[in-house]
């Protein structure tokens, strides 16, 4: 199944059991300030769920765009993503863990023809209820697992708002994709499981201060991740071996004249440089743009990233703008807005990505220069404060200061970087 028919059997699986289809919302959270992006199909939903609002209709679905920063640094393994399509359906009142769970699992079984002895779930600690339903719809008492906390209670999104315990759905690749460890199981992070569904028990409202009280209603919030779905359904264990990325992957190999899957840092590298690309390109078709702060700076990061990931492959010449336009052409018609902005989102790419070459021009002179200081002073370290003051003044990124130094026999005093890091992140 692709990545379109996938989407597609979704929503209407949902629609047959009584849900309207709502389009996704805007990466730009409509009148929420605790959230800088939408960062979960239940974002627009928020009110629904605190009884704020009324719904449409008390079972909604949806393919919602999101987007988390907070994975920037995991982008290039497997799994993880900046950017990318959640599926889910929602309760508000309505049905609660019987119906979320026996058709969660009607889905991955009937739909998608998943098999069963590959598919495990964990549930929260002591959510007994849970864990009879799983029984019920046929599941082995060895393929639940109960975690804590930290792996399966969701929520809020944003410092305040609906959260719950939740319950998900692994798929296993099988043992020989495995870490081999005793311990491994679904939560390990060898590649062997994907977390491919997350179905959250809404029941609590969090406020500022941690403190939950409950919801006047129970309602049901979940998540099937589109990208890691479509990689089980490919039989792929790697989220940019499915053809929404393999445009892209194309595009870059071209440009850099490299051949993807032969080297593995080769292949991380133009994977970061694919993700970021996709996230930029749907950024900006939503109305970001590139800035010093909150999502602007989001959007920045994540261009000079991906400029700088380039420079490893030898593309040093603004490149960022031609993989927008595999992203706009393979995404297009599911997402109008990028086919619609085209040319903003392209123009937006070109200036920021010819600025980000000045800011390096600039930054590399005044490396030199601070080079050539300490060479006199014979102390070879470029100190903490002068790479936090190319960074912070200049916007020239670190990992380019260490680069760059070490290339020379330099080195830098990270730790005083990172002391300044945090005094200014403290101003
Ligand atoms: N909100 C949950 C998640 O993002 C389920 O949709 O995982």
């Amino acid at each position: 199944m692709t990545g379109d028919e996938i989407r597609e059997s979704f929503l209407r699986f949902f629609e047959e059991k009584g849900h309207k289809i709502v389009p996704g919302s805007s990466l730009i959270p409509h009148g929420d300030p605790t959230l800088l992006l939408t960062s979960a199909g239940m974002v627009p939903f928020k009110p629904y769920f605190l009884g704020e609002a009324v719904p449409p209709s008390p079972r909604l679905a949806s393919c919602q765009k999101c987007f988390r920063a907070t994975d920037i640094e995991s982008v290039g393994d497997t799994t993880h993503l900046t950017f990318f399509e959640m599926l889910g359906n929602f309760s508000f009142g309505d049905y609660f863990k019987e119906e979320a769970i026996g058709w969660a699992w009607e889905f991955v079984t009937q739909r998608l023809g998943l098999p069963r002895e590959q598919l495990w779930i964990t549930i929260f600690l002591d959510d007994d209820e849970a864990f009879h339903i799983w029984r019920r719809v046929g599941v082995p008492e060895e393929r639940i697992l109960r975690f804590g906390e930290e792996d399966n209670f969701w929520g809020p999104a944003g410092d305040s708002g609906p959260c719950g315990p939740c319950s998900e759905i692994h798929y296993d690749f099988g043992q020989e994709f495995g870490c081999g460890r005793p311990s491994c199981a679904p939560g390990c992070d060898c590649g062997r499981f994907s977390e491919i569904w997350n179905l959250v028990f809404m029941q609590y409202n969090q406020d500022r201060d941690g403190n939950r009280t409950p919801l006047p209603k129970c309602h049901i919030d979940t998540g099937m991740g589109l990208e890691r779905t479509a990689a089980v359904m490919q039989g792929k264990t790697s989220v940019y071996e499915i053809a929404l990325f393999s445009p892209l992957l194309d595009c870059i190999s071209e440009m850099a004249g490299i051949k993807y899957g032969f080297d593995d840092a080769v292949d991380s590298t133009a994977r970061i440089i694919a993700e970021h690309s996709r996230g930029i390109a749907f950024l900006i078709a939503d109305g970001v743009l590139p800035g010093n702060e909150g999502r602007g700076y989001v959007l920045r990061r994540l261009l000079r990233r991906a400029a700088l990931f380039g420079r490893r492959l030898g593309l040093d010449k603004p490149f960022l703008a031609e993989i927008a336009k595999a992203t706009i052409k393979k995404m297009g018609h599911v997402y109008p807005e990028l086919i619609e902005r085209r040319s903003f989102i392209l123009k937006v790419i070109e200036l920021e990505e010819a600025r980000f070459g000045e800011t390096l021009s600039t930054g590399l002179e005044l490396l030199d220069d601070i080079m050539a200081e300490r060479e006199t002073d014979r102390a070879g370290e470029i100190s903490g404060e002068d790479a936090f003051k190319l960074y912070d003044t200049y916007g020239f990124p670190v990992e380019l200061t260490l680069e760059i130094a070490q290339k020379q026999g330099f080195t830098v005093d990270m730790g005083g970087f990172e002391r300044e890091m945090e005094k200014q992140r403290e101003r």
